[in-house]
């Protein structure tokens, strides 16, 4: 079977969107210039502009004029990665060092910043307020899932709902608004960028469960960022919920992921309970749920 690509249609345009993506970092303060250069050389999977430019290939044939769209909203992705990695003390992401690791939190928050900035300045050119109304609103709710995450870790109380609200937020919403915004760029219809916003949410859920999933299962090597890091920060994901409720070893399960000290030190049981519960089997067939409902919408 010939190899294939989900990206191929927009290979082309996805080369330009790297272009455009170094020199838009570019500093002339030196450690900022360093720290971004890094960023955007790590690579990543560039599925949120390549989803831009999809939404966008739909409506209209040329496609130079969706190409800064596209790397704002990978600079605002990356942006949120880099504060993730301080929030999340993780080492390593795309392979290589975090810029946590190489240049410590205080720079990363003022890369993380200066990166968020650029995006912003890219999308003014447009001169579209609903396209700066709709990455304000997604950007501010990446906040609040991030929030809402740290202030549940530990919390074996909370359920579903809980995990459902903070990973819309944190992840589904930004792959929303790069399918809807592609689509309002070519001047599609109302019933269409809803049409594709919606296809944007349900791909995004998909998405964060299947990395929580990972999370517990993956090799770190082909990951490119450690694994059993949800745990040893006590963020309690869909695997773990799962076990909470319906495994015979839930209450020493309670017992450790409440307590820090046992998901730093006892993280091994606490993931071997999980991977040997039914967690990730359900987990799987709730990302399937949403595939589904993505592949309906
Ligand atoms: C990582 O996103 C953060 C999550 C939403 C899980 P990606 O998996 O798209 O990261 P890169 O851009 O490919 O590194
Ligand atoms: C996604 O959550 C983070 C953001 C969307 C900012 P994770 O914390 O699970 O992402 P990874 O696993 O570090 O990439
Ligand atoms: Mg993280
Ligand atoms: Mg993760």
């Amino acid at each position: 079977m010939p190899d294939f690509n989900f990206f191929d249609s927009v290979e082309k345009e996805l080369e330009l969107v790297e272009v455009n993506l170094a020199s838009n970092v570019d500093s002339s303060v030196g450690l900022l210039n360093q720290a971004s250069v890094h960023l955007i050389e790590a690579g990543g999977k560039r599925m949120r502009p390549a989803f831009t430019l999809m939404a966008a290939s739909i409506f209209q044939e040329e496609l130079e004029p969706i190409i800064p769209a596209a790397v704002a909203l990978e600079l605002i992705h990356l942006a949120t990665l880099v504060h993730d990695d301080v929030i999340d003390n993780s080492d390593k992401r795309r392979g290589t060092e975090t810029v946590k690791k190489a240049w410590g939190n205080r720079v990363s928050i003022y890369a993380g910043n200066f990166i968020f900035a650029r995006a912003l300045g890219l999308v003014a050119g447009y001169k579209r307020s609903d396209i700066v109304a709709l990455l304000a609103d997604a950007s501010m709710k990446i906040c609040e899932g991030e929030i809402i995450q740290m202030l549940s870790c530990y919390n074996v109380k909370l359920g579903l709902k809980n995990y459902l609200r903070r990973i819309e937020r944190k992840t589904a919403l930004l792959i929303s608004v790069s399918c809807a915004m592609g689509a309002m760029l070519a001047n599609a219809l109302p019933g269409q960028i809803e049409a594709l916003s919606k296809y944007g949410y349900y791909l995004g859920m998909a998405f964060q469960v299947t990395d929580d999933i990972l999370d517990f299962i993956a090799d770190e090597k082909i990951l490119g960022k450690p694994t059993g890091s949800d745990i040893r920060q006590g963020v309690i994901t869909l695997p773990a919920l799962y076990a909470l409720k319906h495994d015979i070893h839930r209450d020493e399960l309670a017992v450790l992921l409440s307590s820090p000290e046992a998901c730093e030190a006892k993280a091994d049981r606490i993931i071997e309970i999980i991977t040997n519960s039914d967690g990730i089997d359900y987990s799987y067939f709730v990302s399937r749920h949403f595939a589904i409902k993505l592949a309906n919408s």
